[in-house]
């Protein structure tokens, strides 16, 4: 089965490839010359999935999937949401993280959590998945590895953040993988019938 996975961002595919079975292909944007930009203007964070996943499949007729993310902090009533991207006015990360820690100083609750809703369309029917993550926002950013704000976040049971622990960590407790898990098994079921 071949599935395109509406997204360009490298992170994103490694992440997911690594998780989805080996009969599952899953090729990228660019990887079908699809150059547009797709919307994400719905306001939330489950809209603007389905948004991307069935602009794409409108406009190609290719079984897709997207996903959206959002980091949701508590003490914030669950800011950054849907503005998680470009919260800093651009999508820089290390500008996002330095606002993010900027706003919640002085607060003793620091929980959040990471929720990514996969939006998939199968022969023009959309479907979703919704997978998260708990953790709470460390003091500074610490770590390399990951993206966006991991070096931030620290998931529950653990002491470091996403970037600073072992890629392994993430990959088997993360939002996208949760999500990912629910996606394929559903897949997985799906063509048993
Ligand atoms: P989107 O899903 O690409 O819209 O991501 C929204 C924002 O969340 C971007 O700023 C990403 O950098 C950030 N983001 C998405 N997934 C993750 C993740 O797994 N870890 C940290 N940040 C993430």
């Amino acid at each position: 089965m071949r599935l395109i996975f509406a997204t360009n961002n490298a992170h994103k595919l490694d992440e997911v490839r690594a998780v989805v079975p080996t009969h599952i292909e899953i090729l990228s944007l660019s990887d079908v010359q699809f150059l547009d930009e797709l919307p994400e203007t719905s306001g939330t964070i489950r809209g603007n999935a389905l948004q991307k996943a069935e602009t794409f499949f409108s406009r190609t007729g290719m079984n897709c999937f997207s996903d959206d993310t959002g980091l949701e902090v508590a003490c914030l009533n669950g800011a950054p949401g849907v503005d998680t991207a470009f919260y800093s006015g651009s999508r820089d990360a290390v500008a996002n993280n330095a606002k993010l820690l900027n706003n919640i100083a002085g607060f003793e609750d620091r929980s959040a959590r990471f929720i990514t809703v996969i939006a998939c369309v199968i022969d023009g029917v959309s479907h979703l998945f919704e997978g998260e993550v708990k953790g709470k926002i460390g003091f500074s950013a610490e770590g390399t590895g990951g993206f966006g704000y991991d070096p931030v976040f620290i998931p529950d049971g653990y002491s470091q953040s996403f970037a600073a622990l072992p890629p392994l960590v993430k990959q088997t407790i993360s939002h996208r993988t949760r999500a990912v898990e629910l996606f394929t098994a559903w897949l997985h079921d799906k063509t048993l019938k």
